[in-house]
């Protein structure tokens, strides 16, 4: 098979990474892609969201399946039009990648179909959510409807700060039209857990799960980012609440979305706050995650290949997926002064030091001026993931290879899967 993934994050350099371990593959592309992809695949220079070139290109490169990593092109609608041409896509369609693009639309759902969640009301007036807000009793969760890159969902501590998000949402137009209606959330307490599971819009089959660590420092301080590390399994998912989360949550998901002529095929992604054997939704993401695909794609023994035909050919009830056991921990190098502003441009070095059963997923890479030249390209630059008998051998293990790469800058997380 010919397979183009669109994206270019550490994400899609894992299910590239996957996809060629398949003996069905015989020739890879990505979309931009990355300096990790380029080793494994042909990076085609188009954006993720020019969905029109992707479709010209997969045209020329006689593509038989086109994989999609980022929720953008999902919610741009990138499924019906390849749909349309009739090469084959791994990815939610436009109206199914609502579940995550409108939160508005998937609130909606969960209180329609008593799927568990948080109490919330959405706006569209800023003076009706002000008055709202004021009513309540912090914590309260501001979320803006739309896709906000991380940046659309702020927990405030006390009423003040909850007007203030509410004040830069809608009146600010920080987040431009994403904040046209907005929500607000009574807050839940518990340990959050990311949950996927394929679905071809029939069958639901459970993948592994995940934990990701969202502020920039140890002790889950500093500002939020696209994730700093995450580690697979996590060590309160028991088989218990795994059967509760597919027969509560996923399962009736997958129903509820069907009834509203919204059939879901794809791997469904829920944000999950679990407080003992109690288990409600955050949110719902149509993809797959970033940073936790590093560390559950190397999880999975079950050719990725068969999975998603599986899932594009409503034959998944036919599929078994198969794990291992042992567990995976992921911790990202960022670049200086990320999330904030950053500089790149830097060469990294040490990428050949790393034991041979480590794996060094790209994000914010691309190649310099030799083809074994990598220059620093982004905020996340990469993700040194490692697996174990447990999660403190991977952890270790992650650390050791991690500290053998440089650049300028440089910062990690020193907490990922650790736990006191
Ligand atoms: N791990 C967060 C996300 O992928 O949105």
């Amino acid at each position: 098979m010919r397979i183009l993934v669109v994206g270019s994050g550490a994400r899609e350099h894992t299910i590239v990474w996957k996809l060629s371990q398949s003996p069905k593959v015989k020739a890879l592309y990505t979309a931009p892609g990355n300096a990790g992809t380029a080793r494994i695949a042909e990076n085609l220079d188009i954006a993720a969201n020019d969905i029109k070139s992707l479709a010209k290109a997969a045209q020329q490169k006689n593509i038989d399946l086109v994989v999609v990593g980022p929720e953008v092109p999902l919610a741009e609608g990138i499924v019906d039009h390849f749909e349309s041409i009739g090469i084959p896509i791994f990815g939610a369609s436009k109206l199914a990648a609502e579940i995550e693009s409108s939160k508005v639309f998937s609130k909606s759902l969960m209180q329609k179909y008593n799927i568990p969640c948080a109490k919330s009301i959405s706006f569209s007036d800023f003076s009706a959510a002000k008055e709202y807000v004021q009513k309540q009793k912090p914590p309260v969760v501001i979320k803006a409807d739309g896709l906000a890159a991380g940046k659309g969902v702020v927990v405030a501590a006390t009423i003040d700060e909850a007007i203030a998000a509410l004040t830069d949402f809608m009146q600010g137009k920080k987040l431009g039209v994403a904040a046209n209606q907005v929500l607000v959330e009574d807050f839940m307490k518990g340990r959050e857990m990311s949950f996927f599971a394929f679905s071809d819009g029939t069958t639901v089959l459970p993948l592994v799960s995940a934990c990701d660590y969202k502020r920039v420092n140890d002790g889950d301080r500093g500002p939020n980012t696209g994730g700093m590390g995450s580690y697979s399994p996590p060590v309160f998912n028991t088989p218990a609440l795994q059967k509760k989360i597919m027969e509560t949550i996923m399962l009736p998901t997958i129903q509820a979305m069907a009834k509203e002529g919204r059939q879901y095929r794809s791997i469904l992604y829920g944000g999950l706050m679990v407080d003992k054997d109690n288990v409600r939704v955050v949110e719902f993401n149509a993809r797959f995650g970033d940073p936790e695909t590093q560390v559950i794609l190397p999880r999975l023994k079950t050719d990725l290949v068969d999975i998603i035909l599986a899932v594009v050919k409503g034959k998944l009830s036919q599929t078994k997926i198969e794990t291992t056991e042992d567990a995976c921990v992921g911790v990202v190098l960022a670049s200086g002064g990320y999330p904030d502003s950053y500089k790149t441009g830097f060469p990294i070095s040490g990428l050949l030091d790393v034991d041979k059963d480590v794996m060094v997923f790209h994000a914010g890479t691309k190649v310099g001026a030799t083809p074994w030249e990598v220059l620093t390209n982004g905020g996340r630059v990469l993700t040194v993931v490692a697996m174990g008998k447990s999660l403190a051998e991977a952890r270790a293990k992650a650390y050791d290879n991690a500290s053998r790469i440089t650049f300028e800058g440089c910062h990690y997380r020193k907490d990922i899967a650790l736990f006191k």
